[in-house]
């Protein structure tokens, strides 16, 4: 076997085995029905491509009903979305790898045609991504927070009763929880924010929430993930300094596994470092194997998944690669190195299995995927 490193066994969390070191990454599609619920072409996105890979990581849902981010994102918020839930976990785990549902509170980051009541931990502007415009949030009561945290343990509530075998905290791109971990964007002075200590605060206390939960809950293993925007770039913004302190944090909270958010896991380095060392063989060697890390960035082909494996990742997620290759896992196995495409154009989408309304998101956000648009531009590779 060629990539055999790809394919060794790895405990996630206790009791928790998966086959390969290859994850499906989070991924929103943009598709799910008007009312909150799964698709079909949802469910038949997830069934396409969870057939090899070790790990299904779902797109992030929302568990209060503002903290949607996206349109046609499915929703956690209330128990009525149990069955809706219950039908991505069948179809994320329809392969034999477990699934995780990943929960999030978009905060900011959201759209004026969604949320009319959009909250922060300041009154801070939101900077415009490809996906959202610079909004302006109101700060969120102290009750209120409560409330935000007792959401992401009713989600979780219902993550479990739905089959999934683990949450993961959207905790990276900006999105409530970082929201409140920066301090760019928590400028608060009371006790969620101000110190570290304080920016802290929030994510652990979502953390202790949800740990609180699947203690009560959970009849079998259920993990509990943590995604994180290691760095922000602007002047004042999130460090690999704040963040490793919040590692630390984590893991004494009980978190099974780290996933760092990262524009290109084999490359990027730290904003202030000058030592050289991957953002990736920073946290191997600081969280000093105490649980699992995960990353994603850019890793297109087997063999750069074994170069991120030897780097220090426990684990691989992909992205692009896997909408691009749902068969991704199956060529590595068998060594068809060149089989794996690395652009799409609309002439594969059906075979894809892509929604349509991902598609129609892809081709219109230039510079994100590798989309060939003519003729002559397939036939150049
Ligand atoms: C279509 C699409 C949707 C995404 N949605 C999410 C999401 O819901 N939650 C999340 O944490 N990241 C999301 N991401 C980011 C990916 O999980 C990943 O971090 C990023 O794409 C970089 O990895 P890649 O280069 O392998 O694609 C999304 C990426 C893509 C391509």
């Amino acid at each position: 076997m060629k990539h055999r490193k790809l394919f060794e066994q790895i405990t996630l969390a206790p009791n928790l085995v998966l086959r390969n070191r290859i994850a499906m990454a989070p991924m929103t599609t943009w598709a799910s029905n008007d009312d909150g619920t799964v698709s079909d072409d949802e469910e038949a996105y997830y069934r396409r491509r969870a057939q090899d890979v070790g790990l299904v990581i779902t797109g992030c849902t929302h568990v209060q009903e503002n903290g949607i981010g996206f349109t046609g994102e499915f929703a956690a918020h209330d128990d009525r979305f149990i069955p809706s839930l219950t039908r991505l976990a069948t179809a994320a785990k329809s392969g034999g790898a477990p699934a995780f549902l990943q929960i999030f509170h978009a905060g900011v980051k959201t759209l004026p045609a969604l949320v009319s009541d959009v909250v922060g931990a300041s009154a801070v502007e939101g900077e415009a991504g490809p996906f959202a415009p610079a909004l302006m949030p109101r700060p969120l009561r102290e009750e209120e927070i409560l409330e935000v945290i007792q959401a992401f343990a009713d989600a979780t509530r219902r993550a479990i009763i739905a089959g999934f075998d683990g949450v993961e905290l959207h905790g990276a791109h900006g999105f409530l929880i970082q929201n409140f971990f920066s301090p760019h964007t928590n400028r608060r002075n009371d006790r969620w924010g101000g110190s570290l200590e304080n920016r802290m605060r929030f994510p652990l206390a979502v953390v202790d929430a949800v740990k609180s939960v699947i203690e009560a809950h959970a009849d079998r293993p259920f993990a509990l993930g943590y995604r994180i925007s290691v760095e922000e770039g602007n002047e004042g913004g999130l460090r690999i300094t704040d963040s490793l302190q919040l590692i630390d944090r984590l893991i004494d909270g009980g978190v099974s596994y780290v996933h760092a958010s990262l524009g290109s896991a084999l490359d990027q380095r730290p904003v202030d470092d000058t030592s050289g060392r991957t953002i990736v063989r920073i946290l191997h060697d600081y969280i000093a194997g105490r649980v699992p890390l995960i990353a994603a960035g850019q890793i297109r082909t087997a063999e750069q998944a074994e170069r991120a494996i030897d780097e220090g990742l426990s684990l691989v997620a992909l992205g692009q690669g896997l909408v691009m290759n749902p068969d991704w896992v199956a060529h590595a196995r068998v060594g068809r190195d060149s089989d794996v495409k690395l652009s799409v154009s609309f002439q594969d989408v059906a075979r894809l299995t892509i929604p349509q309304r991902l598609w129609t998101i892809i081709e219109d956000t230039p510079g994100w995927f590798n989309v060939l648009r003519n003729q002559a531009e397939r036939q150049a590779i």
